[in-house]
């Protein structure tokens, strides 16, 4: 199985995109509801949580990891592949890094993300290992959060808030966007239209799934133990009728939500 895991039901917006890219294969995801949000903690707690969903996950037949949750990605990768070594883990900012390094033509990236992500500094230090004189310029964006999962994907108090997000990037000029948040590409047309046509949107769901795809290609003994049933399973710490609207919201159809029982019992007590 591949393995993916988030903070809460966001996740499912880069389910969605590797299902679309190898629609073959069998997944299982843990969405941290009872948890959620990561992107208000600290770096210390996102970690812990991030391994335990990392376990819960490699106990229920995962044989590879993607971490969804920005927030997660941004500071508990290293932890990840230092905890569980042999297997293989990908992350959502490596892949957006590559992908905004590759179309900024005046070198000057703008992300959004969570505070943790944002805080984090992962992005000036990634692309500043690649290409220092290339900028980047982050901002914390955490309203934008709940307002997806109410919905308010078309009202003008979101258009607002994405405006006001965006303003400090667009006074440094920015020619790329990187959605650093695994809410944000189902606001894309709002984000969009405030950015500029100018301003090309880099989406994390459509460049981790072309990662992960080329990297089962390349690995082909791995490629072959994983299960092909098209199956998805979607584990969650807490199971409201909110989470599963929400669920929809982002996988763009009804998906049913499995409530992860003892085990997160187990998690939450960790
Ligand atoms: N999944 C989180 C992220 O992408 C957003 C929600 C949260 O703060 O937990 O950073």
């Amino acid at each position: 199985m591949i393995g993916v895991f988030d903070s809460g039901i966001g996740g499912l917006t880069i389910v969605k995109e590797l299902v679309r890219k190898l629609p073959d294969y069998s997944f299982v995801y843990f969405g941290d509801t009872a948890r959620t949000p990561y992107g208000t903690k600290s770096p210390e707690t996102i970690i812990a949580y991030a391994i335990q969903d990392a376990e819960f996950l490699l106990e229920h037949g995962a044989k590879i990891i993607v971490v969804a949750c920005h927030s997660a990605s941004s500071v508990a990768t290293e932890a990840l592949r230092k905890r569980f070594p042999h297997v293989p883990i990908f992350e959502v900012v490596t892949p957006s890094v590559n992908k905004a390094l590759s179309v900024t033509k005046r070198k000057i990236i703008g992300v959004i993300g969570t505070r943790a992500t944002i805080s984090s500094g992962v992005y000036q230090r990634r692309v500043a290992a690649i290409d220092p004189t290339v900028k980047v310029y982050g901002n914390a964006c955490p309203l934008l959060v709940p307002l997806v999962e109410e919905g308010w994907l078309k009202k003008p108090e979101t258009r607002s808030i994405v405006k006001k997000c965006l303003i400090p990037l667009k006074m440094r000029g920015i020619d790329t966007l990187v959605l650093g948040c695994t809410h944000y590409p189902v606001l894309k047309p709002i984000i969009q239209a405030k950015a500029g046509r100018r301003v090309t949107l880099v989406d994390p769901a459509e460049e981790v799934a072309e990662e992960v795809a080329g990297f089962l290609k390349k690995h082909q003994e791995l490629d072959q133990t994983l299960k092909r049933e098209g199956e998805l399973k979607i584990y969650v710490s807490d199971l409201t009728e909110a989470f599963e609207r929400v669920a929809r919201l982002f996988m763009g159809r009804k998906v049913p939500l499995l409530k992860a029982d003892c085990e997160i019992e187990h998690i939450i007590k960790a």
